[in-house]
């Protein structure tokens, strides 16, 4: 019988993220209590929930109250389960996630949610920041709102790829076998949820803007990923064993430093989404 608690909502900063204190996520959760978490985590972008022991069906059955989980945003569809979610131990990938990205913006319809868990941590170091691209997006000069408005841009996985070396090469290549090489979407894109406006161009997967001179379109793109980097609009969260993060990949952007050279073990399932909308 799952119990009606009210949970503690503790802010991170002004424009993002939060701690909600009070929940198991392993428990039966009343549908009330689900609504309030999913309107905190839409509003805040992320939210975090600390020294949750919870086995992966568990953490599978809690994501699966928003929406549909998946064990890999890029691969998997056969074995999608939640005993096929592969631990993940982060050391040898790090520079792959170690610019600014939303999750898999490089698919058709990329992932709405993802949840990731901390399982085994350096002793120090392996931290990940969140930037709200809401408040980002707000903070921009009305002028260049009007000229962003419009706009398309395309999103690849070969950026990311290239950072990871030999790796990458045999990733894109298995990726490109099964998905488009690339996809187009809005430069200013809407969370359905909030009706707010985001900033959807990341320096992880977007090459270019449709329809604007090379140049041009460099020069715009490297402004805007220079402007998402303000700590005005993000937070770092330093894990600890058991902390569970859920954001909102249509919200934030997010950033795992690399500065860690032991195991960094993590358990993530994502939730399927749909093609970002523009205003
Ligand atoms: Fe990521």
């Amino acid at each position: 019988m799952a119990t009606l608690i009210e949970p503690k909502v503790e802010p991170l900063t002004e424009a993002v993220g939060a701690v909600i204190e009070g929940i198991d996520i392993g428990a039966p959760i009343a549908a009330e209590t689900i609504a309030f978490i999913r309107a905190t985590l839409v509003e805040r972008g992320v939210v975090f929930f600390r020294r949750q022991d919870v086995t992966i069906e568990q953490m599978w059955d809690f994501i699966a109250h928003f929406g549909t989980p998946w064990k890999d945003d890029s691969f998997g569809a056969d074995d999608n389960r939640p005993e096929d979610v592969q631990i993940m131990d982060s050391v040898s990938t790090r520079y792959g996630t170690s610019i600014w990205h939303t999750d898999s913006s490089f698919l058709a319809e990329p992932p709405k949610f993802t949840i990731l868990r901390a399982v085994e941590l350096p002793r120090v170091g392996g931290d990940t920041c969140w930037a709200s691209m809401t408040a980002a997006y707000d903070a921009l000069p009305e002028p260049v709102k009007a000229m962003l408005e419009g706009l398309s841009a395309v999103h690849t996985i070969d950026v990311p790829m290239e950072r990871l070396d030999d790796y990458g090469e045999e990733f894109g290549a298995a990726f490109r076998a099964i998905h488009a090489p690339h996809q187009v979407h809005p430069v200013i894109s809407i969370n359905p949820e909030t009706g707010r406006k985001t900033i959807y161009v990341t320096e992880s997967c977007t090459s270019r803007i449709i329809g604007l001179p090379a140049l041009i379109s460099r020069h715009i793109l490297a402004m805007l990923f220079e402007h998402i980097k303000a700590p005005d609009f993000n937070l770092r969260w330093r894990w600890s064993p058991g902390d569970v993060a859920v954001w909102d990949n249509r919200t934030v952007q997010h950033y795992a430093v690399p500065d860690y050279a032991t195991s960094r073990v993590m358990q993530r399932i994502v939730v399927k989404g749909e093609r970002p909308r523009r205003p």
